[in-house]
């Protein structure tokens, strides 16, 4: 008998309407269209504008999107999982409040954070429900807000992060089909590197934290540039090594879109040529969570059953992996 595999078989997505150009980031900070371009790639990013919206205003769209495009009773859904590094609330699960907003009356739901690399574990942790056997439908969200803890007077954050959401469904293969392989890393060293200071158990809010802007992100951008590059390769070298893939056998590298720069590393390090590896940078920005699923949407026409997908990716923590993984239908 086959191993039951666990496939991606829906995807889905969101960003909002209003678009930050570069143009307009230099009327706010020091900053200029040619910097931001050869420094991240990034040209624009979209930003939730209307008051009371949060990230499950995102992650509703995005499960939606996937819902009707791919006629799927919500009600056969068996869990929901929100990758998001900013929750509606500091406790109420956002997931939750998703689950019942697009009428998965059936499922159990609760939120996953790893910064950057939340929608990564959250695969990790959707594909293992199903290989168990344990659930038949999976739906996985990554959605984040960024713009709700930005500072937009630190040049260092806000050109970088943007607002989205994308929705992936994760069902079981008898194919062999589907998840493959992963290596998950993390390392508490980078909780210095970027962070929230303000707002946590260590440090609840106060006027003062908040005048001080202390519940805003901070990064040490250099820093953490430099711990992305060398791991984010390692982790993708080590996936390819282990399930003996080279450049030519791999199809798609699914690199987290924090920077141009890390992606081509990435990319370098691995012998993969441009034209393998998804981009969409120049046009949302670091959206965390949501880069991962927002670049499968982007690509979906183009991905073909038995496609060699390589997903890296970085973030605050550290967390970081890669996961190698079979893509599963034709669209
Ligand atoms: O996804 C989660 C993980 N996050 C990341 O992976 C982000 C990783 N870091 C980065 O992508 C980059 O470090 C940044 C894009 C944040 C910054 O790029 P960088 O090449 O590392 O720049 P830097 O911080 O080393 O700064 C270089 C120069 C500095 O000026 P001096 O000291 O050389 O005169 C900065 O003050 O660029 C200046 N600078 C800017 N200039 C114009 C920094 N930010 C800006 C800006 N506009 N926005």
């Amino acid at each position: 008998m086959n191993k039951t595999t666990a496939a991606i078989t829906a995807v889905g997505k969101y960003v909002p309407d209003y678009v930050l150009t570069n143009k307009e980031l230099e009327t706010m900070v020091d900053t200029n269209d040619e910097w931001i371009t050869t420094r991240t790639g990034i040209k624009e990013r979209r930003i939730l504008k209307k008051e009371g919206e949060g990230t499950s205003y995102m992650a509703i769209k995005a499960a939606q999107d996937l819902i009707e495009k791919n006629n799927i009773d919500p009600k056969e859904i068996d869990l929901v999982i929100v990758a998001t590094a900013t929750p509606d609330l500091p406790v109420a699960s956002t997931a939750v409040y998703t689950a019942s907003k697009i009428g998965a009356v059936d499922a159990f739901a609760y939120d996953l954070q790893a910064a950057c690399s939340s929608f990564l574990y959250g695969m990790s942790v959707a594909s293992s429900y199903i290989e168990s056997g344990r659930y038949k439908k999976v739906l996985l969200i990554g959605a984040d807000k960024m713009s709700s803890i930005i500072d937009y007077t630190d040049r260092a954050t806000c050109i970088i992060f943007g607002d989205g959401a994308g929705a992936v469904l994760f069902e079981p293969n008898e194919e062999g089909l589907g998840f493959q392989d992963e290596y998950l890393r993390s390392d508490g060293v980078g909780r210095d590197f970027l962070k929230i200071e303000a707002g946590g158990s260590i440090l609840p809010p106060t006027e003062e934290t908040v005048k001080s802007g202390q519940h805003f992100v901070h990064q040490e951008g250099r820093t953490v540039f430099k711990f992305a590059v060398s791991n984010m390769a390692d982790v993708s070298e080590k996936v390819l090594e282990r399930n003996n893939l080279t450049k030519d056998t791999v199809n798609w590298l699914v690199p987290h879109q924090a920077n141009k720069r890390i992606i081509e590393a990435t990319a370098n390090r691995i012998g993969l040529d441009e034209d393998k590896v998804m981009m969409n940078i120049s046009k949302y920005g670091n959206t965390t969570s949501a880069t991962l699923p927002l670049l499968l949407a982007d690509y979906e026409k183009e991905l073909k059953k038995g496609d060699n997908l390589i997903f890296a990716a970085f973030g605050g923590g550290f967390t970081w992996g890669s996961i190698y993984l079979k893509w599963a239908y034709n669209k």
